[in-house]
């Protein structure tokens, strides 16, 4: 006899491991948007319609119209530990839990971090460009030298899971490391990073990490006032979301050399226009959003996003929840 769950529709907004689409298929009927791209608009919302669960992504604006058509949602799950695209307060008031995939991508987007900040040090894309061009005639003094890692001053804004990890990879560079949020973090000692306040973190620094979520705090945290506060010397390298540093401050600042380059892994928007004048600039390095892209990452994320939707369709608490007020102990 199907239970309950098993009579439940469930909207799955791109294509993911087959194996994780039978997990649901075992609790749930899909309704599958197949495409590479993201689901047009107009798609989701003429699908949600009757649908219980919504197996989302990044790239999906889930807002109150998206909620107005999925009336009969009872869970949400995105496949990514960011939901700054979610409406959450939303969400809870109608009483729809949010999953999200915590820890599953940590030490990969901390691989990537530092993949970047080196990559920006060391100018390894422009090297690497430069060879493919025919222009390497022979190995000059002073030609393509970059800066170091080792030994340097590492500002992380953000001391979450990722922000500890690149700490962690940072000690093997030697580095003296700086930390700044809203609080002091009690692991930090054990990963011999300093607390400090933004303006202390952004004067003294030759890297500047960004790994704060996206929020209504941290949207447009790094403008023109904190780019003016950084030296000139140093890079920023951002692997959050890209609306956490205001762009267009960022391409003056670039483009007057008041700080010496940006990597970054996320921008705003994304994709990033291919006209953006970040992409034309030697000194700054621009990736598409790879932070957590290993295969086994990826498959992680996607297998834990279907457990929180099955656990919601069985009406559990969700093993990872983005909007714990939405349950009433909370
Ligand atoms: C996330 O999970 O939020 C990441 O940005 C995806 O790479």
């Amino acid at each position: 006899m199907a239970s309950e769950s098993s009579q439940a529709t469930v909207l799955v907004t791109r294509r993911v491991p087959r194996a994780v689409l039978d997990a649901i298929a075992r609790h749930a009927t899909l309704r599958i948007w197949e495409g590479d791209n993201p689901i047009p608009r107009e798609t989701l919302l003429e699908w949600l319609p009757g649908c219980a669960g919504l197996y989302c992504m990044l790239t999906d604006r889930i807002d109150p119209e998206v909620l107005d058509a999925g009336s009969s949602l009872r869970v949400i799950s995105q496949m990514a530990v960011g939901v700054d695209n979610i409406d959450l307060s939303a969400c809870t008031a109608r009483g729809i839990p949010v999953g999200n995939t915590p820890g599953v991508l940590t030490e990969t987007t901390a691989d990537l971090a530092l993949a970047l900040i080196l990559a920006t040090l060391r100018r390894v894309i422009e090297s690497a460009a430069f060879i493919k061009a025919g222009q390497w005639v022979t190995w000059r003094p002073m030609e393509l030298v970059g800066r170091d890692l080792h030994h340097s001053t590492v500002g992380i804004i953000g001391f979450g899971r990722i922000g500890k990890a690149v700490a962690k990879r940072l000690r093997g560079f030697d580095c003296h490391i700086l930390y700044t949020q809203r609080s002091p973090d009690p692991d930090a000692a054990r990963l011999g990073a300093a607390y400090v306040d933004l303006p202390t973190l952004l004067a003294s620094s030759d890297v500047v990490t960004l790994h704060c979520p996206l929020t209504v705090e941290t949207r447009g945290l790094i403008g023109a006032r904190e780019l003016a506060q950084m030296r000139q010397e140093a890079i920023l390298v951002n692997t959050s979301r890209g609306p956490v540093i205001d762009q267009a401050a960022l391409v003056e600042a670039l483009a007057a050399g008041r700080i010496a380059g940006a990597g970054l892994d996320v921008t705003d928007p994304e994709p990033i226009p291919s006209d953006s004048p970040l992409l034309s600039m030697p000194q700054v390095v621009v990736l598409p959003h790879i932070g957590s892209a290993t295969i086994a990452t990826r498959t992680k994320m996607a297998e834990l996003a279907a457990d929180n939707l099955i656990a919601g369709l069985a009406g559990k608490r969700l093993p990872h929840l983005a909007n714990p007020a939405v349950y009433p102990e909370a």
